[in-house]
């Protein structure tokens, strides 16, 4: 293997998570993509091959809703002998409805994927790059994750805590040449939406709040470049967001949500 960074990206297979790996792959990094869909993964994989001569791109087909996938993903990138220099906890979906009929299970599945998947491989791969003195980390969170909205129990507190999460982790680490920085982005051209079963939003919301994943990821890894802790991506959410999160105007949007 070249002497190239690594960037491991989860949820590699669409939408944000395919943008990560194509801008990474630009910067000269090598790829190691995760998601379930493996033949998606393949597909990124030779096309990015194609276009960047010269990097390594290995594919893990891994379901981050299962207790054992972050492991497995630790020990295969382990096996092959490769490191993460990048890390992007990308992967994440809409989630069950707190008040509807699915079982507890479900729930307890869905956290995985949003919340623990997510520490579980921030606590696998940070403590090799404090020891080398480089890394990067972004944890994908979202607007929704600065405010809370009535039903949305599951999806909005999972980004609050990935906040939190790289918040004290980005502290923690700042001094040994690691940067972690959550990402929150607004409404953004994915396929999130359509999989949610929410195509009619982008008809009933205006353009202008809807950003592309090109946008959101450009802006995600020029503040981890800069060691932010916290990069609301997209003006429109960078002008929303202090009036978010101002003692003075929060209640305002806590009543109307
Ligand atoms: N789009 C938006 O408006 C928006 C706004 C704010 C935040 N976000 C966040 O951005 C991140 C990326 O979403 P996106 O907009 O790019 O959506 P997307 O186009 O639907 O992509 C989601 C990615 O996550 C992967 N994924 C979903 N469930 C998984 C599982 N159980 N195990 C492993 N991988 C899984 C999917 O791959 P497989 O299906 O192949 O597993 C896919 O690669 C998410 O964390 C989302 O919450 C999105």
């Amino acid at each position: 293997m070249s002497a190239r960074l690594t960037a491991l990206i989860t949820g590699a297979s669409a939408g944000l998570g395919e943008e990560f790996a194509r801008q990474l792959a630009a910067m000269g990094c090598n790829l190691i993509l995760v998601a379930r869909r493996g033949e998606r993964l393949q597909l990124n994989a030779a096309r990015l091959q194609e276009q960047f001569q010269g990097i390594d791109v290995l594919c893990i087909e891994a379901d981050l809703r299962r207790t054992e996938a972050p492991e497995q993903v630790y020990t295969a990138v382990r096996e092959r002998g490769w490191q993460v220099d990048y890390l992007v906890n990308n992967a994440g979906a809409s989630g069950p409805d707190f008040f509807g009929d699915q079982a507890w299970s479900d729930h307890l599945a869905y956290l995985r994927l949003m919340q623990t998947s997510v520490a579980e491989l921030c606590h696998c791969f940070i403590p090799a790059m404090v020891g080398r003195g480089f890394g990067r980390v972004i944890n994908v969170s979202s607007a929704l994750g600065r405010i809370a909205l009535a039903n949305n129990c599951h999806y909005g507190p999972t980004k609050t805590y990935v906040i939190a999460l790289s918040e004290a982790l980005g502290l923690s680490v700042k001094n040994h040449g690691v940067h972690v920085t959550a990402l929150c982005p607004g409404l953004t051209h994915t396929d999130f939406h359509a999989t949610a079963g929410l195509d009619d939003l982008k008809q009933s919301t205006p353009s202008f709040i809807w950003y592309s994943a090109e946008t959101v990821v450009r802006e995600g890894l020029r503040a981890v470049e800069k060691g932010r802790l916290v990069c609301v991506s997209g003006r429109f959410y960078r002008w929303l967001d202090p009036l978010l999160q101002s003692v003075w105007t929060r209640w305002m949007f806590l009543r109307a949500g």
